[in-house]
């Protein structure tokens, strides 16, 4: 199959190697997609090898043909709770957050969930989720099934988590750890699949399961690392009860053996000099998560501090549903526009979308599959419209500028701008 439109492709972080060069825009460009859910081609349309020429066509006119957003950081079954009104993270966890969870000990609920969940995410334009999920292994069974039929790269786990919340989302260390290794031994690798090591955060984990989990990241380092670091000032006092013998947040998971180049740690609003210093040394990833932070008022994330350039911490970008109050990932770079604009810092748009899809893919490492629309990579694709509203349509008049088109998508878009996504070279939503 062809896919004709304005290809855009982003080849490296447009803060360090100059913004706009390591774009490759190509207005009449097109894509072969091949049996197999790869990249075989991509160039000017002019330029089409004739071998290809015969090939069914979907043609997006001057649409722009993007790599998948790739969200990193969702949580698969608070799906059904965006917008609770919480007064902080802890009061929003314990009021809707945990008896929602709860329900996913259920498989048949799990499984129903998961189909939604992965619909919901195509019909945004993401293609690939380094996913939590509740802390019931039925729960991770069910996403890791529903996304391996759709043959997407998934990443998630099993939560962990052994004290401060209700029974029905609780485990213990061992039964944490060994059904995460269970989990792990079948679903890590598996086709595009991977297992991510997820202790909720350190608040709900006591030092013995936190121990545990050391020991099963050590054993396993090719797998994800995932929790959440430094989001919310209760959180952060109550951490600091917990572990006072801890220099600070970061150094409580660092004495487990949580950081490393796979870890990722959501939020991380309020860390320090040291704890940006361990985590830059650990090539550990941050992740951003504006309509969050900004949803449960747990503070401003400063990209040009945790990105300092003098000792760089990676940063992710992600959603957070249902922490986070979208699942479009336009809506989310829009966000991560604001807040870096309160914090008097700037992110061009050739910045956010490199951070959404080839940034979030180096993160994890993934750059050689997912993350571009290079030739040999996995066929991960989504269609933008630029003129998907009247607001959109309007503003294209004045410019027509990639920079600005793409500015003029993250602030005004949403899930309207999707026009199709494709995964693995599959045609997985297209909007009517
Ligand atoms: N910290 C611990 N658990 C959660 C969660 O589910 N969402 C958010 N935003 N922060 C957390
Ligand atoms: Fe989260």
């Amino acid at each position: 199959r062809v896919l004709r439109g304005s290809t855009v492709n982003f080849l490296a972080n447009p803060r360090t190697n100059g913004n706009e060069k390591s774009t490759v825009y190509i207005k009449q460009g097109a894509l072969v997609l091949g049996q197999a859910g790869r990249i075989l081609w991509q160039g000017a349309f002019s330029d089409l090898p004739t071998v290809y020429t015969g090939l069914p066509c979907d043609d997006f006119g001057e649409q722009l043909i993007l790599p998948g957003f790739i969200d990193a950081h969702i949580h698969f079954p608070q799906y059904r709770i965006l917008a609770a009104p919480g007064k902080d993270l802890l009061d929003w966890l314990n009021r809707f957050t945990f008896p929602e969870e709860s329900r996913y000990s259920s498989s048949e609920h799990a499984a129903t969930a998961a189909e939604v969940f992965l619909d919901r995410l195509f019909t945004n334009g993401t293609t690939s989720a380094l996913a939590f999920c509740s802390v019931h292994k039925a729960c991770a069974e069910a996403l890791f099934s529903a996304a391996e039929k759709r043959g997407m790269a998934l990443l998630t786990g099993k939560t962990m988590m052994d004290r401060l919340a209700p029974d029905a989302v609780l485990d213990d260390p061992e039964t944490g750890a060994r059904e995460s290794k269970e989990l792990l031994d079948s679903w890590h690798n598996k086709g595009r699949l991977k297992y991510a090591i997820t202790p909720r955060f350190a608040v709900t984990s006591t030092d013995a399961q936190l121990q545990l989990t050391g020991e099963l990241y050590r054993d396993h380092p090719d797998c994800i690392m995932q929790t959440h670091l430094s989001e919310s000032p209760g959180e952060i006092a109550t951490v600091q009860s917990q572990f006072p013998w801890s220099k600070d947040y970061t150094d409580i998971y660092d004495h487990f053996g949580l950081l490393g180049p796979n870890s990722f740690f959501a939020h991380g609003i309020h860390l320090s000099e040291r704890e940006c210093a361990r985590l830059a040394e650990a090539g550990s990833t941050v992740v951003h998560c504006p309509t969050s932070n900004n949803f449960l008022g747990s503070g401003l994330f400063d990209i040009d501090h945790v990105g300092n350039q003098a000792r760089p911490v990676g940063v992710g970008v992600a959603t957070d549903v249902g922490g986070g109050t979208s699942y479009s990932m336009l809506q989310t770079l829009g966000e991560a526009y604001k807040v870096a604009m309160l914090k008097g810092r700037k992110i061009t748009a050739h910045d956010a979308f490199y951070m959404a899809t080839l940034g979030n893919a180096e993160r994890l490492k993934m750059e050689s599959e997912i993350g571009s629309l290079d030739a040999g990579k996995w066929a991960d694709i989504v269609v933008l419209d630029p003129k998907a509203t009247p607001v959109l349509e309007s503003r294209q008049e004045v410019s027509e500028t990639l920079e600005d088109i793409l500015f003029s998508l993250m602030i005004l878009g949403d899930d309207r701008a999707i026009k199709a996504t494709y995964v693995a070279g599959k045609s997985v939503y297209k909007k009517q």
